[in-house]
């Protein structure tokens, strides 16, 4: 071994997942919470505190996976999440209205 340094493109990225949201698609990483990423893609979500304290993101999850690095003192619903903290760890739908 010469080198302590990570291997250049053998590194483990962060996985890239695919979000649904009626007949738009784009698609998200694992660094971000999943609010930021909607944003960045001109999505607009209704939000406050974007810390998880006001439940006022909440989105409606039809499927997939989502974690949350920390957990919210906000209320997820079950079948929501809050897009302020979530952090998308499958291909997910989701849906702003009922
Ligand atoms: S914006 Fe307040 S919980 Fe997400």
């Amino acid at each position: 071994m010469t080198s302590t340094s990570k291997p250049q493109g053998d590194e483990k990225t962060d996985q890239v997942h695919r979000v649904l949201l009626g007949k738009k698609q784009i698609l998200v990483t694992e660094d971000e919470p999943l609010l930021v990423q909607l944003e960045r893609a001109g999505i607009h979500v209704e939000y406050q505190c974007r810390e998880g304290y006001c439940s006022s993101c909440s989105v409606k999850l039809l499927w997939g996976h989502v974690i949350y690095p920390f957990e919210p003192l906000a209320w997820v619903q079950s079948g929501y999440l809050l897009a302020c903290c979530a952090i998308v760890k499958s291909d997910i739908e989701i849906a702003f209205f009922d």
